[in-house]
């Protein structure tokens, strides 16, 4: 079978993911369960559309060896398609993976690069895109699938998410979303901006994380924030930003978990805080219906977000309650 082919035949394991739809906080809250993609997370997404647009125009061959920088989803994404149609995939990994997906992508790809070095920014971005940059050159016949810049990463959004949320959720009116390269702010905003335009946008980012022109610092929790404003970022259309902390982001994902039993990830618990804390100023209305993805499971955030001894490096008074 042609790798074509082959991605045809998983095509529909990827995308139209059931929306629960909870009463909380006098809000009707439609949460989009990310983590049933057929591998595990939102970055199935696009990992799969940039593949798909690359072997369908003859960029990707047989022969061809996929690179990328990425300690978290999208590498596993990556990892697991690479896998299925039989390509050599290198992903530039940083000391802050979590150490199941270290052992992951160790038995899915014959090669891993771990890069050590810290950037000016505190973080391991642009170290592992400059690591990135020397494979490439090394790889005569590489793809580097570049999640920061390739306009088939926010495209997925914009053709998918964004209209599976349009139909799931009738008369909505706000769509909270987590930023890390843009890309799901990107797509999703478009395509929703452009059917409803008064459907409020309002992105999430973590402390720390440079994307909406804050001070760097050094950033503990996988999956949203940036060391670098990502260039997708151009084609989103957003409403508000709000920023959470590392205590808020463990807070909102034991809220989530308390309010609606999804046990999620990180970025799930930032929306999910950054919503409690818009409805705590702002008035709620049990018209409004507001949207929310989890990108993926809590199951990766064992050692941190569900470590209470971790957790309480960032807990400046009340201890942690058990969930
Ligand atoms: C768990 C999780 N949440 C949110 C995001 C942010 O998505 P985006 O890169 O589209 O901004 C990512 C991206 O890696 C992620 O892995």
């Amino acid at each position: 079978m042609s790798m074509f082919d082959k991605l045809e035949k998983i095509k529909y394991l990827i995308g139209n993911t059931p929306v629960h739809t909870v009463e909380v906080m006098n809000i009707t809250l439609g949460i989009k369960l990310e983590y049933f993609n057929l591998f595990g997370s939102i970055k199935d997404r696009p990992a799969f559309n940039i593949i798909y647009e690359a072997v369908k125009s003859g960029r990707i061959g047989q022969d061809t060896t996929i690179i990328e920088s990425s300690s978290g989803n999208f590498a596993i994404a990556l990892a697991n398609i690479c896998h299925y149609l039989g390509l050599k995939f290198i992903p530039v990994v940083d000391p802050n993976i979590n150490k199941d997906y270290l052992q992951l992508l160790k038995v899915l790809c014959s090669e891993v690069v771990m890069v050590t070095d810290r950037d000016a920014t505190g973080g391991y971005l642009l170290t592992r895109i400059s690591m990135v940059e020397s494979l490439c050159a090394k790889h005569p016949d590489s793809f580097w699938t570049n999640q920061y810049n390739n306009p088939h990463n926010y495209l997925c959004y914009y053709d998918s998410l964004g209209q599976e949320l349009l139909n799931q959720l009738e008369g909505l009116t706000h769509v909270f979303i987590a930023v890390s390269t843009g890309g799901t702010l990107a797509g999703l905003s478009k395509r929703i901006k452009e059917e409803k335009p008064s459907v409020e946008i309002v992105a999430v980012d973590i402390e720390g994380s440079v994307i909406f022109n804050q001070q760097p610092k050094s950033r503990y929790i996988s999956g949203l924030g940036s060391s670098m404003v990502p260039p997708l970022l151009s084609h989103a259309q957003y409403d508000k930003v709000l920023h959470v902390t590392h205590e808020d982001i463990i807070d909102g994902c034991r809220a989530l978990y308390n309010d609606t039993h999804i046990f999620a990830g990180g970025s799930s618990g930032a929306v999910y805080q950054g919503i409690r804390q818009y409805f705590a100023t702002h008035p709620a209305s049990h018209e409004y219906v507001v949207a929310m993805c989890c990108p993926d499971r809590g199951n990766a955030y064992m050692d941190t977000l569900y470590n209470n001894e971790w957790c309480n490096k960032f807990k400046k008074t009340e201890q942690l309650c058990c969930i």
